[in-house]
């Protein structure tokens, strides 16, 4: 039964795998599964049926956290961590937290192509959402930072972020509230000076290392064939085939790798060379951090830049850049379902907006310069 989709399948994923390890220039879209499959007839054959083992190989259930040997997740921690998270104090003019750009009941973003910042300045690159970022081989779309702890202090201190003047500015904010110097305490029972940058950013990391939204493609994982509709399988099927999982893989279908933006066809905006920027390798021009694909349609606008605000656009563009192929209107209209079936549940109670320390006179007050 089949045997020909089958075949079609199995050529189109060598096909995929080629163009997929940088061997752009003999990818050519007429070898894609849509052109052999169409020549046989009906719509439908040419999509591909989902088989479990075959296709879900390259996947896993997320984690329950993301943990981390150098900085152990304890309730202290994380308490503290939630705090400074959603606290604006932590920002020149008191108008911003991490939860500003990263709103936690937004599926971890400010859905804008970029973020507002101190004074509305605007930075070049879209907000990417903090949840399971934590599980990422690094942060940031170009992948500077190694852990959520090392990211964690960089927004308080980037001028067109939160815009504090310094690490001696944060401690005095911090410092001033005993409730804050309480909980460092708490939270780092054996440190001599508890109230410091690295045990902020520590504690805030150890607060994302629990942003995790399983759902329904985690219970589909770990054996319930009912947790995806039909229309989401074969989705699933041509996101494979297509070769989407070359790149999109793992617990959070991305954030594994860096590949390079416009691997088969050179990507329409050159502006932004990546990973280039921070390493200055030629070979690493246009290349970003292969982006987790876990609640993508809750997190547009699309790319490093927001430039694209629809899904279905962003699907296209991957399969044109990356990996020369057009999409046929079945093919797409299933991958959108499959991508909209990774839409994961909130921690609604872990992520719910603490109780922050009053201020005291000794408080720095918001600067709006
Ligand atoms: C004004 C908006 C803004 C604020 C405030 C902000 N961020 Fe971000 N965040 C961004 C942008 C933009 C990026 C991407 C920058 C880049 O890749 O160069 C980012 C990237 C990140 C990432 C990397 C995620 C990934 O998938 O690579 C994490 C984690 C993160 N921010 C956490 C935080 C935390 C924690 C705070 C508070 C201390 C914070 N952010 C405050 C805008 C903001
Ligand atoms: C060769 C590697 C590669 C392949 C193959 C690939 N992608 Fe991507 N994908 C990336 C990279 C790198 C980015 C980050 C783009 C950026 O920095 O703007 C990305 C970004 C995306 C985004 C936007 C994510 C966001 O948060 O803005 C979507 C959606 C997406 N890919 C879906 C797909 C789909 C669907 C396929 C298959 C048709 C696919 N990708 C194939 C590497 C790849």
């Amino acid at each position: 039964m089949n045997k020909y989709i089958f075949a079609g399948c199995c050529l189109a994923a060598s096909a995929a795998l080629v163009a997929g390890c940088g061997d752009s220039g003999k990818s050519k879209p007429g070898a894609s599964p849509s052109a052999t499959a169409s020549a046989t007839g009906s719509a439908k054959a040419e999509l591909p049926k989902f088989d479990r083992s075959k296709h879900l190989s390259v996947f896993a259930k997320l984690p329950e956290q993301f943990e981390s040997k150098d900085n152990p997740i304890t309730p202290e921690k994380v308490e503290l961590g939630r705090m400074l998270y959603f606290e604006k104090r932590l920002s020149k003019n008191h108008d911003l937290s991490c939860n500003s750009c990263h709103d936690l009941a937004k599926y971890g973003v400010d859905n804008q192509p970029t973020s507002e910042g101190h004074k509305k300045q605007h930075g070049d690159r879209n907000s990417p959402t903090v949840y399971n970022a934590a599980g990422h081989l690094s942060q940031f779309w170009d992948g500077r930072a190694e852990t959520v702890e090392a990211q964690a202090s960089g927004p308080m201190m980037n001028p067109v972020e939160m815009a504090m003047a310094g690490p001696e500015s944060i401690i005095e904010t911090l410092t001033s509230m005993p409730e804050y110097v309480e909980a460092f305490k708490k939270a780092f029972p054996d440190a001599e000076d508890p109230v410091t940058l690295d045990n902020a950013a520590a504690a805030i990391g150890a607060f994302e290392r629990k942003l995790v939204t399983p759902g329904r493609f985690d219970k589909f994982i770990a054996g319930d064939d009912k947790a995806l509709t039909d229309d989401e399988k074969t989705g699933l099927a041509v996101f494979v085939e297509v070769g989407c999982t070359t790149c999109h893989n793992g617990s959070a279908v991305g954030g594994k790798l860096y590949q390079k933006l416009g691997l088969v066809e050179p990507w329409p905006s050159q502006k932004d060379l990546g990973r280039f920027n921070e390493t200055k390798k030629d070979e690493d021009k246009m290349f970003f951090k292969v982006p987790s694909l876990r609640n993508i349609a809750k997190t547009g606008p699309y790319f490093h830049d927001g430039s694209v605000a629809d899904l279905g656009k962003a699907v296209d563009m991957m399969a044109k850049h990356q990996l020369g192929k057009t999409l046929t209107a079945e093919e797409k209209k299933h991958l959108l379902a499959f991508l909209n079936a990774l839409t994961g549940d909130l921690p609604k109670d872990y992520i719910a907006e603490p109780k922050l320390p009053e201020s005291t006179d000794k408080t720095p007050k918001p600067d709006a310069s």
